[in-house]
């Protein structure tokens, strides 16, 4: 039988995770392979993944659920009452503290993996009146056109392939009026190269790490991150609220009729 596939999506499927113009040297700084987050024959250390990020996250002087919230809220300063979407919400800490810091936001919390989503379901998060907590597959959302005024995926486009990563640009920016993404930076090869031979000795030992290794492997640059959106829809634009450099990239995408200047 034969099989059509569309020249785009082989095209970006090759890209690679540095984007279009990376160099030969970014071009091998990637890999297919996955991290335990992404398997289902290692239930235990996935949970320890997963609990050693949130730990991460809460912690005082890191706090990323902390920095992702403010974000967040600073792309919805304007609206008295916004709904909000976290998609791939691991285990619910980033929605928390948008719930703790905004008194009207609703929020809309999920994720892929029905275990992360059970757990939510069963704990504060479940039973916040402002909460809905729901199964979702951040590539293929179920919401009507602009029906959120943000949409979130934070530290989870990486674990996409670029005609994954494409479809959640597609799906996010159709449900939402903007999509933030909060990835793990790229840094330029050479020092990537460093900084993965740093953390290399600690796979063995820690899954964080072991996960942290991959993903740093197969985050995506701006470039990429420029080119999956207009991929998705050549009038979805995608800005960058930080520098390149080794703090988490941050990219705002929305299309055409959601833009305004100076967002
Ligand atoms: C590294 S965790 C990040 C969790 C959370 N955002 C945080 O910052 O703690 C990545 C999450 O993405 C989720 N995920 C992976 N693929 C997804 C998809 N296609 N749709 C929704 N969630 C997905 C995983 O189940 C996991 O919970």
């Amino acid at each position: 039988m034969m099989v059509y596939v569309d020249s785009r999506t082989r095209d970006i499927a090759n890209m690679p995770r540095g984007g279009p113009d990376a160099s030969w040297l970014d071009r091998r700084l990637q890999t297919n392979r996955l991290e335990y987050l992404d398997r289902d024959d290692v239930d235990d250390l996935k949970r320890k993944v997963m609990d050693s990020l949130d730990r991460a996250g809460r912690r005082r002087r890191i706090g990323i659920h902390e920095k992702c919230a403010r974000m967040a809220l600073h792309e919805v300063a304007e609206v008295p009452r916004p709904k909000i979407l976290e998609l791939g919400a691991g285990l619910g800490g980033l929605s928390r503290k948008l719930l703790e810091k905004h008194s009207t936001a609703e929020v809309t919390i999920t994720d892929i993996e029905p275990a992360f989503v059970a757990g939510m379901a069963a704990g504060d998060l479940g039973r916040h009146p402002r909460a809905t907590v729901r199964a979702m597959d951040a590539t293929e959302i179920d919401a009507p056109e602009g029906y959120y005024d943000l949409a979130i995926f934070a530290l989870s486009l990486h674990h996409l392939p670029p005609e994954l990563a494409v479809r959640v640009f597609a799906a996010g920016t159709r449900a939402a009026k903007k999509l933030l993404i909060v990835d793990l930076p790229r840094p330029p090869a050479p020092l990537h190269m460093v900084l993965l031979g740093v953390v290399l000795p600690l796979v063995t030992i820690s899954p964080l790490q072991h996960d942290g290794f991959i993903s740093s492997l197969r985050a995506y640059s701006p470039s990429a991150l420029r080119e999956l959106g207009r991929h998705a829809d050549p009038s979805i634009n995608v800005e960058f609220r930080t520098r390149r450099g080794l703090g988490p990239t941050v990219a705002v995408a929305s299309r055409g009729q959601y833009q305004t200047s100076g967002s």
